[in-house]
């Protein structure tokens, strides 16, 4: 249940964004460019707080009601997860949360990257889900949560490719019989006729490094995508496009994770429309 607030409330609606470091985040652009757009009287900030501090920030956002929750980034989401009174199914399983509220007195967090790494795709390549095989490559956090939301969506297999197999083991551990656990150079046969490709780790961004992949072996109508998205179009995605696949990049998660959080705090449920992305976009150029 979502509370909406009469217009003529007066009081300023806060949220915020917690990590460190914290100052590169793009959270408040988006935030501030929604409710710009609803004409709501809200603020939304970036705050340092560093691993110490964070206990209290929690404790302080229960008890002293400035704000009707935020956003919690690097390296305070497994801990948001262990404080919040109520974290909910999602973010249990993931044992992490990215958003906070407050309702009848008690912290409650879930955690958003799987909805966001879903609605993207659901918004640039509807249809992306009717495939029976994904392959994702990368064990970390954010492969966390798109695993779950690719199950979830009832994909049949999901491959976990990572270079430590003992963490993408792990993942295959939590998820169950349908997630497997593969190293680097099992990518070629697990990618045979898959229909999703997900890559969660840096080897996208300039100067990390490169994988060549050989996308020529999945389905014809198989979609690439990549979570990291500086460059936007990254190697990996440059690749598989040059190949003839359909490719989505990762700037859409990153606004679409926003908007259960947006609208819990401020009660309305915003658009990632255009004009959201080429202001990112336009941003990330400077
Ligand atoms: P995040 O929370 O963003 O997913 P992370 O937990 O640090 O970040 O995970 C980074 C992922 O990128 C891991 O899967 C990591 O592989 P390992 O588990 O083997 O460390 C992967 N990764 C990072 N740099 C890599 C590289 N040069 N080659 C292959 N994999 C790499």
């Amino acid at each position: 249940m979502v509370d909406h607030y009469p217009a003529d409330s007066r009081e300023t609606l806060r949220a915020f964004v917690i990590g460190t470091p914290i100052r590169h985040s793009r959270s408040p652009m988006i935030h501030s460019h929604w409710l710009k757009a609803f004409g709501i009287d809200g603020d939304y900030a970036a705050i340092e707080i560093l691993e110490p501090d964070f206990e209290r920030f929690m404790a302080a956002l229960k008890n002293e009601g400035r704000y009707r929750g935020g956003n919690v980034t690097i390296p305070h989401k497994e801990r948001a997860f262990k404080l919040a009174d109520r974290p909910d199914a999602l973010a249990e399983e993931l044992g992490a949360a990215n958003t906070l509220w407050l309702e009848d007195g008690l912290v409650k967090a879930t955690n958003t990257d799987g909805y966001g790494f879903t609605a993207n795709l659901d918004q640039r390549h509807p249809g992306w889900d009717r495939v029976s095989r994904a392959v994702v490559l990368g064990a970390g956090g954010a492969s966390r949560a798109i695993i779950q939301s690719v199950r979830d969506r009832g994909i049949g297999e999901i491959h976990v490719v990572n270079r430590t197999v003992a963490r993408a083991q792990e993942l295959a551990d939590r998820f169950g019989i349908r997630v497997h656990a593969h190293p680097i150079e099992a990518l070629p046969e697990v990618m045979a006729q898959a229909g999703l490709f997900v890559n969660t780790t840096s080897l996208g961004m300039e100067g990390e490094g490169r994988l060549d992949i050989d996308f020529s072996v999945m389905a014809p109508q198989a979609v690439v995508t990549d979570i990291v998205y500086v460059p936007l179009e990254t190697p990996i995605l440059a690749e598989a496009r040059q190949q003839g696949f359909a490719t989505v990049d990762g700037l859409g998660m990153l606004l679409h994770q926003a908007v259960p959080g947006f609208e819990r705090w401020f009660g309305r449920r915003p658009e990632v429309d255009e004009t959201l992305r080429d202001l990112i976009v336009r941003d990330m150029e400077h």
